[in-house]
């Protein structure tokens, strides 16, 4: 992430003609007249952006109302939360509703969830794949979290009780990952790690995003991928390759997205971005005689997808074998990737994708793991309401 912080200015203009289906459980699929036309230089989704003209901003028709949030002086010492003792399946999962409200430490503040999401590494580490360095059990999953501060650290600078935050909980995601996750009532979060919610986007939409977007953009970063590059994204409607084609293809100013997928989510690629919408079920990617800068492989097709990349390109591995020129990497959270992106979830450059099936409700964490775990969601598993 060295190029975190570098702060180019944005100054071409961005024309703006976004159309809202994308927050529409309804429509998902209808989103093809979502039209967005701009050109500009940039190589990283956390440069300042100067949004030097004026533009429209549709926000989303669906905003979750926040939760009634408790005071400082009115937070219970117990919680309802998700939680699992040992590791396994799906029916490891308990509803428990006496957990522990965490402590904050001095650089932490605690969040009232109000909105949670699930990522694969969920399902993975529940099934013990990070046993060597995962924190010990029993486990309070969930790393996305969108809610509102009720309590902060002693040391805490930029946030104050009634803040709106979103953010992935987790530093590191497979090395100590906190053992009180974001699948209860209340999470314990270091103020880093966090980001002001947008405005424009509602707490369901914040929780879908952060160590999904905070994956797409590190891979973006380190595989060096800048304006005028071209990128094949592997898995692209899926929660990282839905936001790896929009930051491509928005904020870094790619020459050429091309993006698989199966044949009724091809409308969805191209309303993200995606100028080439290839269907796996019917053609083989590595066969198309194009070649690309960069190939991101958010499925984990090895050798395949290093058959896709130019000489001397680059292709990112998120799972599965790395073949060279590949390489892989673990996300790291930041907040300030997520300050750094708020610009284009504000203006509407960039969508979160929230899958239609849900936001399943907290009762529904079983069901909702289940549907995350046939591979076959769309965009983001969001839990919500949380009681
Ligand atoms: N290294 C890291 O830091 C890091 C960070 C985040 C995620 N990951 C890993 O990256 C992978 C993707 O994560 P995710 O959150 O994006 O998962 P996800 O949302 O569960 O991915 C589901 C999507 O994958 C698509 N898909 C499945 N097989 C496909 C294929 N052969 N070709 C094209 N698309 C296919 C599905 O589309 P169809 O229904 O159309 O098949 C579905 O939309 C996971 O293994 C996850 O653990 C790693």
């Amino acid at each position: 992430m060295e190029t975190l912080l570098s702060s180019t200015k944005l100054t071409t203009p961005l024309h703006l003609q976004p159309h809202n289906s994308l927050f529409s459980r309804e429509t998902l699929f209808n989103s093809s007249s979502f039209r967005l036309k701009f050109s500009r230089k940039s190589n990283s989704c956390v440069q300042k952006g100067t949004l030097s003209r004026a533009f429209r901003v549709f926000a989303s028709s669906s905003q979750a109302a926040p939760a009634e949030v408790s005071t400082s002086s009115s937070i219970p010492s117990s919680m309802k939360a998700w939680v699992y003792s040992e590791y396994g399946g799906v029916e490891v999962l308990k509803f428990d509703e006496n957990i522990s409200v965490p402590q904050v430490k001095d650089d932490q503040v605690l969040i009232k969830v109000v909105a949670a999401a699930l990522n694969p590494v969920d399902f993975k580490r529940r099934l013990g794949k990070f046993k060597a360095t995962d924190s010990p059990l029993p486990t309070v999953p969930g790393y996305d979290v969108a809610g509102v501060v009720v309590k902060v650290g002693n040391q805490v600078k930029g946030l104050k009780e009634g803040d709106e935050v979103y953010g992935d909980i987790s530093e590191k995601a497979l090395e100590g990952p906190k053992q009180f996750g974001s699948l209860a009532e209340y999470t314990a979060v270091e103020e880093k790690l966090l980001a002001l919610k947008p405005k424009k986007i509602d707490f369901i939409q914040a929780a879908s995003l952060p160590l999904a977007i905070e994956t797409a953009c590190e891979g973006l970063e380190r595989s060096g991928f800048s304006a005028g590059k071209s990128i094949l994204v592997l898995g692209g409607a899926g929660g990282v390759g839905s936001l790896v084609i929009q930051l491509a293809k928005h904020v870094f100013g790619a020459s050429k997205v091309a993006a698989t997928s199966s044949t009724g989510k091809l409308e969805l690629l191209k309303s993200l971005g995606a100028d080439l919408a290839i269907d796996y079920t019917k053609e083989n990617f590595e066969d198309i005689p194009e070649k690309f800068d960069v190939v991101y492989d958010a499925v984990g097709q090895g050798e395949k997808a290093a058959k896709a990349v130019k000489e001397g390109g680059s292709v990112v591995f998120l799972t599965g074998a790395v073949v060279p020129p590949g390489f892989r990497f673990v996300v790291t959270s930041n907040g300030e990737v997520l300050k750094k992106l708020n610009p284009y979830l504000e203006n509407g450059k960039v969508k979160p994708v929230v899958d239609p099936k849900g936001p399943f409700e907290f009762s529904k964490v079983v069901e909702a793991f289940s549907y995350l775990e046939t591979n076959r969601a769309t965009g983001k598993v969001v839990i919500h309401p949380i009681p």
